[in-house]
């Protein structure tokens, strides 16, 4: 038995694969481009571990993904691989299409071929699980109802339209050539490993280095936020047990208009990193704060409703995002070579040497 997971070296993907191998001994093969978002030193500690199988590449390179399905003999494929960031989405757009697209769709094909050519029992057990955003619904009003799997699609940004438009390939594969899919829509995640280019990872390390704290338009756009081991905890549930063809919405019920989370954060860190002892001029992380230009399209509000996943499958998150904030900013904190090497670029240079090490 072993996974085939796809970015496993980006945010989710990372602890996702670390989550799995404490709790398992199925091997994982880790097929990631290392795109910037791509950071092998978020898997140091399965150096060694034969567990683990690395391999550098696109999901789009389609010898790549059928010699690694023919020689590994995965009994599922969980695709976290893409681009994530919607302010990169929206300056250069291209290769959102091309690797939330063109690359979903060669994988499925390759996939398709693989699952066509296995054994009667070994295709029934197969699974495709195609890791989805909250983001395709497109933007709540405020007194809307929260998202549930059938609402309608209406994706804003190039990131949520790229993701909506590999959904519905997903879904195209199974109702055409029956492949078992299983498809994933979670809120924004939060925890260690992120990339400081999104909302929470970068206010911690902005505040730490006393330098601005970038809030866009009027700071009251709702998103709602689930630790992201509560994430990795779904999503191995709904491989397990999820219904095939099926959408599955994961989310903790937790939302909260940015500033909020802006101001929880400041809040945190003055508790456990007074400004004084970092020789911060200020009394508070809160003076910071800096209103900046909105982003262009900004949705409003996302919202998930998870009942259909805590009735079917029995699902629940561990955290709260009370629990679960401290505990990232703890990682933080814990963490400063990680963060270093992620700012200065190092982390791509430790990718060199472990290769030529190895
Ligand atoms: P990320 O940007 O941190 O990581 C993406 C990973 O995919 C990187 O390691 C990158 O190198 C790799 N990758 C990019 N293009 C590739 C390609 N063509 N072939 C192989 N690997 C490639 O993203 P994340 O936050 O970990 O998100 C993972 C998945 O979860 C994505 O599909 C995203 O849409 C989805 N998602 C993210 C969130 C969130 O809040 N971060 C919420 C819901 C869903
Ligand atoms: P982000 O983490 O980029 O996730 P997404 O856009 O996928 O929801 O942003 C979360 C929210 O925070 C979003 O409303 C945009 C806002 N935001 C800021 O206000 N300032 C920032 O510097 C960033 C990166 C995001």
């Amino acid at each position: 038995m072993t996974l085939l997971v796809t970015g496993g070296a980006g945010f989710i993907g990372t602890n996702f694969v670390l989550d799995w191998l404490a709790q398992s001994d199925e091997p994982v093969i880790n097929l990631d481009k290392l795109t910037y978002a791509g950071n092998l030193e978020s898997l140091a500690s399965l150096q060694g571990d034969a567990r683990h199988v690395f391999v550098p590449g696109d999901i789009g390179d389609s010898a790549l993904v059928n010699s690694l399905l023919a020689s590994y003999r995965p009994r599922a494929v969980l695709n976290f691989a893409a681009e994530s960031h919607v302010d990169r989405s929206i300056h250069s757009p291209e290769d959102f299409i091309q690797t939330n697209i063109v690359g979903t769709f060669r994988l499925l094909e390759a996939v398709r071929a693989y699952w066509s050519g296995l054994a009667a029992d070994e295709k029934s057990a197969f699974r495709l699980l195609h890791v989805s955003t909250d983001e395709v619904y497109g933007s709540l009003g405020a007194a809307d109802p929260a998202f549930t799997e059938t609402h309608r699609y209406q994706p804003n940004s190039p990131y949520s339209a790229s993701k909506a438009a590999s959904d519905h390939l997903v879904r195209a594969y199974h109702h055409t050539y029956g492949l078992p899919v299983l498809t994933t829509h979670c809120s924004n995640n939060y925890g260690p490993y992120h990339f400081p280019e999104k909302l929470i990872p970068l206010l911690i390390v902005n505040a730490l280095a006393g330098i601005a704290l970038p809030v866009y338009g009027d700071g009251m756009q709702v998103r709602d936020w689930l630790y992201v081991k509560d994430h990795c905890s779904a999503i191995r549930r709904v491989l397990q047990a999820g219904r095939l063809g099926e959408t599955y919405n994961v989310g903790g019920w937790n939302e909260k208009p940015n500033i909020e989370i802006v101001h929880t954060i400041c809040d945190l860190l003055d508790e456990l990193v007074p400004p004084a002892t970092r020789n911060l001029p200020f009394a508070s992380y809160r003076a910071l704060i800096t209103s900046v230009k909105d982003r262009p399209g900004h949705d409003r509000r996302y919202a998930i409703d998870a009942s259909k996943l805590e009735r079917e499958l029995g699902w629940t998150p561990a955290e709260t995002f009370d629990t679960g904030i401290r505990k990232t900013v703890q990682w933080y904190l814990a963490n400063p070579e990680w963060v270093a090497h992620v700012q200065s670029g190092a982390y791509r240079a430790w990718v060199q040497t472990q290769y030529a090490a190895a």
